[in-house]
């Protein structure tokens, strides 16, 4: 007999061919699945990739044609794809929603993210699956299994927030892209990206909330011992609206011309609310030697402290002494 985690594999891979063949070959899922993928500008070729599909907006087509092939609701409802209510009835977890399967690194499906068509606020626009068996969110990496040779060969990892922005910088023909999806970036996630390249360039969304993430990625990749720059998109844009906007090559030349340094990205960042106010300045010089601190690497933090105190017009000893003192508080 196969363990039980094998059937949630099985179960998982079952489940993202029926919502590929709902996308592709029925009335619903053309006309409201795939149309809306096209909407939004992504090629047959990406969807086919990353293997997309499409829920019906039904209670349970999927749990149906599951238990109908001969598999166990035990094994769905583990991975959480059918769900008991109070009364025992058994319903889908996805419903009427685009379905982007989440592949471990070696190919296998252990998860799904599922986005809504409807605009109605009160909607979550994402559902995801939960923890089970085979998925741990904190130690995947959407897009890992489609990018880990682009990432080895390019010695560099674009870190994206969203399962749309992975597939359209792939669209892009940049194709060492991944997501932290559906959870804030965690440590296990940098230690991933470090086992294929020890260079990781954040491409968060333009918004508030993706500003604040970046300022928080960055002094986790930068503790690992890593290599973080940022590229940052304007008015608010993420990876994915950007490349729809201004198109594949565009975008190309876009991220190879925006990349810049954490120290630069953070004084760009900061200094914006602080205008010349001296005391604020003055807090800006300690966040960024801050994250200079973090770096393991010693000789690597002195050339960051020599770039800033160029950058910020500050003797480079006041930055070292500041330096000595954060660090040994750390101790
Ligand atoms: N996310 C989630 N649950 C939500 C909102 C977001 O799990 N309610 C995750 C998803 O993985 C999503 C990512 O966080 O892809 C980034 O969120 P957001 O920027 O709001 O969505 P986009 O990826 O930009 O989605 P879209 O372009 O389809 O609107
Ligand atoms: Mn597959
Ligand atoms: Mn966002
Ligand atoms: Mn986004
Ligand atoms: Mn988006």
């Amino acid at each position: 007999a196969q363990s039980a985690k094998e059937s949630l594999y099985i179960v998982s891979q079952y489940a993202a061919t029926f919502f590929v063949k709902q996308l592709w070959e029925t009335e619903e899922g053309r006309g409201i699945g795939l149309s809306y993928f096209k909407e939004r500008g992504f090629r047959e070729d990406i969807l086919k990739k990353f293997e997309v599909g499409y829920s019906p907006d039904v209670w349970d087509a999927m749990t149906q044609s599951a238990t109908h092939a001969g598999h166990k609701l035990e094994f769905l409802e583990a991975t959480g794809l059918s769900i008991k209510n109070d009364n025992g009835k058994i319903y889908d977890r996805f419903r009427g929603r685009v379905m982007f399967p989440i592949h471990n690194f070696t190919g296998r499906i252990i998860g799904f993210g599922g986005r809504t068509l409807k605009t109605d606020k009160n909607v979550p626009k994402y559902v995801n699956s939960p923890e089970s068996e085979i998925y741990h969110k904190s130690n995947v990496l959407y897009g890992l299994f489609h990018a880990k040779k682009a990432i080895r060969d390019l010695d560099n990892c674009y870190l994206a927030e969203g399962y749309a922005d992975v597939l359209s910088v792939h669209q892009a023909g940049v194709e060492n892209v991944v997501a932290s999806s559906g959870t804030s970036l965690t440590v296990e996630q940098i230690k991933l990206i470090g086992r294929f390249t020890q260079n990781i360039t954040i491409l968060f969304d333009g918004d508030a909330a993706g500003i604040k993430a970046s300022l928080r990625g960055l002094d986790m990749i930068l503790e690992e011992g890593l290599n973080v720059k940022i590229v940052s998109f304007p008015d608010g844009h993420d990876p994915d609206s950007y490349m729809h906007h201004v198109g594949a090559g565009a975008f190309r030349t876009y991220l190879e011309q925006n990349r810049k340094d954490f120290i630069l990205y953070k004084a760009n960042v900061l200094l914006k609310d602080a205008g010349t106010d001296p005391i604020k300045r003055a807090g800006i010089i300690r966040d960024i030697v801050e994250s200079i601190a973090k770096i393991p690497d010693p000789i690597k933090a002195s050339v960051f402290i020599r770039e800033s105190s160029s950058l910020l017009e500050i003797e480079e000893h006041i930055l070292l002494s500041e330096l000595n003192k954060m660090r040994s508080a750390k101790l």
